[in-house]
């Protein structure tokens, strides 16, 4: 059975103190309602990452990084490589969130060569796909959603494939405070489902985790989960807050 995912991405927010506290506080809160079957993450800045690490070995969550870069190592200031989380143990990395193709560029291609990065170092991806509202307004979304995904992922062989996580989040969403609807996403993920199923045969496809984001909190994510298709949240702002993100870990 394919695995249930919440995962918080905690963006470019907390100090260091507010990350130990949020930290210590989903650590505390996990040990007392740890939702069964449930697989929790937690993507803090690149910073925290050994932070978050220390303390996850005392709860039950496990810890993601939120971008990686495509190369091995060399003169990229200011960049991370998949070698260097492998090196600490980071076992998850979201790769093409929309407000890293937005703000830095990334193309279908750039996040290709990072999953693949990520897939040679044993970081599993989580994958980011979506469309712009136009797009949607122009009934275009699930072609955009399937170009994403031909062009970065489905040149993995079976194996690898079969790591990858994959959030879909429609841009208009997130951060927004306008949630898609339970249909809406179903709708896609269904959609997500049968494209896999295509490429890679429906075993894989039935096996493949796919994670809804965009404005997900702890009132409408149980909708949200109830639907076949949906497997969990990747959480954004809802993740900032211990008490949410828990409930919304507990919303299947
Ligand atoms: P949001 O962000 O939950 O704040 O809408 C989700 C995301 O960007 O991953």
């Amino acid at each position: 059975m394919r695995k249930k995912i919440v995962a918080g991405n905690w963006k470019m927010n907390k100090t260091f103190q507010e990350a130990d506290d949020l930290l210590f506080e989903i650590k505390e809160m996990l040990n007392k309602q740890n939702p069964e079957d449930v697989q929790v993450i937690v993507c803090p800045p690149t910073l925290y990452l050994e932070l978050a690490n220390d303390i996850s070995f005392e709860s039950n969550f496990f810890v993601g990084a939120q971008n990686v870069n495509d190369n091995e190592s060399g003169a990229y200031t200011g960049e991370i490589s998949a070698p260097m989380l492998k090196s600490m143990d980071i076992e998850y990395c979201i790769i093409g969130h929309s407000e890293r193709r937005k703000h830095f560029g990334e193309t279908n291609q750039m996040l290709k060569d990072k999953v693949k990065k990520a897939l040679e170092n044993e970081i599993i991806p989580i994958f980011c796909c979506g469309e712009l509202l136009p797009e949607r307004q122009a009934e275009n979304h699930f072609n955009i959603v399937e170009k994403q995904l031909v062009e970065s992922l489905f040149s993995l062989d079976d194996y690898d494939f079969s790591k990858v996580i994959i959030a879909y989040e429609p841009i208009w969403a997130i951060g927004t405070g306008v949630t898609a609807s339970p249909q809406q996403a179903q709708e896609m993920h269904e959609h997500i489902r049968k494209l896999i199923a295509g490429k890679y045969g429906k075993e894989i496809a039935d096996e493949t985790t796919i994670l809804y984001g965009g404005s997900c909190n702890a009132k409408n994510a149980k909708d949200l989960f109830e639907n076949p298709d949906v497997d969990g949240g990747l959480i954004g702002g809802a993740s900032l807050k211990a008490v949410d993100f828990i409930k919304i870990a507990n919303s299947f």
